[in-house]
């Protein structure tokens, strides 16, 4: 069993190792495109799966990474909506809570969830607010945020 969920890995940039046989790497979409600078991007899961309703059974990971979409306005074909995909403008609050809400489920107790968040256009914190539990600390670099959450019950 792998011990690490990618629950939106869209092209695995953030993976220094972008074949680590420790992750399972989903994504709602199969997509091959290029960026702006002509490079290709290649969103290539192992799973196919929606983060509102995770396939997998519940305390099946010891952490699960979550990098949603975090654009409201982007045109449908620009490059920027294609490789970050993009957010619902009606559901997104309900669709962070219910993808927050499945990472969680699917952490073991004591795991935890590293959440990344772009504040281009909706701040982190109004994201934060979603989300039933306080994370432990994070990480800020410019617009980027890093969040990590723990889920209780390891014995405390
Ligand atoms: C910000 S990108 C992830 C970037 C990725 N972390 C990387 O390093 O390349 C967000 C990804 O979420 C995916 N996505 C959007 N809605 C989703 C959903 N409901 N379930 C799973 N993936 C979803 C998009 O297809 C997109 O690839």
């Amino acid at each position: 069993m792998s011990s690490i969920l990618d629950a939106c890995c869209g092209s695995r940039m953030f993976w220094f190792n972008k074949k680590d046989s420790r992750a399972v790497f989903m994504d709602i979409r199969r997509w091959i495109g290029k960026a702006c600078d002509g490079r290709n991007i290649n969103v290539d899961p192992d799973v196919i799966g929606d983060f509102r309703n995770i396939p997998f059974a519940d305390e099946s990971f010891r952490m699960v990474v979550f990098d949603p979409p975090h654009l409201l306005r982007a045109g449908e074909s620009s490059w920027l909506a294609q490789k970050y995909g993009k957010l619902n403008k009606e559901t997104w609050r309900d669709d962070l809570k219910q993808g927050f809400n499945e990472c969680f489920r699917v952490l073991e107790p004591g795991g935890f969830l590293i959440f990344k968040w772009n504040e281009d256009q909706v701040k982190v914190t109004e994201v934060a607010r979603l989300f039933p539990v306080q994370p432990l600390f994070g990480q800020r670099g410019g617009k980027t945020h890093w969040l990590v959450f723990m889920k209780e019950g390891a014995g405390e």
